[in-house]
């Protein structure tokens, strides 16, 4: 399994604690930035993280800012990608099972560390499960279809 990650710089401090947990399980990442807490804007690590998410470079992806929101908001316009804003691990693994979610969103400012590192273990452990739940995600690519030029 291979996970994109990227934050802004409110997100910063809490991508440390979350690559540190995935080297302690010896998952394979890679950190698209950005790399310190100077301001910048949390699209551009939005696209970078759903690009690589969407053109299947990486299995999932983990975004992170100030509330988890903007930076979801912004991957969620590149199309394939369903971006999952978590702050409990009930969401963490519904995203999975029923909406196939392939990028986890979290909020530095919103959920303690130690709570963000078990949403990305759930996450990361559910299954999407498939059936009447297939049915629905096909029905947002189509809105996905309508709207593209
Ligand atoms: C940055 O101050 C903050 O607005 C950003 O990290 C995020 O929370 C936006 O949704």
């Amino acid at each position: 399994m291979k996970i994109a990650i990227g934050s802004d710089h409110a997100g910063f401090p809490l991508k440390k604690e979350v690559m540190k947990y995935l080297r302690e399980k010896d998952m394979k990442f890679e950190d698209f930035g950005t790399f310190s807490e100077d301001s910048c804007d949390y699209p551009d690590y939005a696209l970078k993280v759903a690009e690589e998410v969407s053109n299947k470079n990486y299995d999932f992806g983990i975004l992170i800012c100030g509330t988890g929101i903007g930076i979801s908001i912004a991957a969620n316009k590149v199309p394939g990608v369903r971006a999952a804003l978590c702050g409990d691990t009930f969401s963490a693994h519904a995203s999975r099972e029923h909406n196939n979610a392939n990028i986890l969103a979290l909020g530095q400012r919103v959920t303690g560390s130690g709570l963000a590192v078990d949403i990305v273990d759930t996450f990361l452990s559910a299954e999407f499960q498939g059936g009447r739940h297939q049915r629905r995600i096909d029905k947002i690519t189509e809105i996905e279809k309508k709207y593209s030029k």
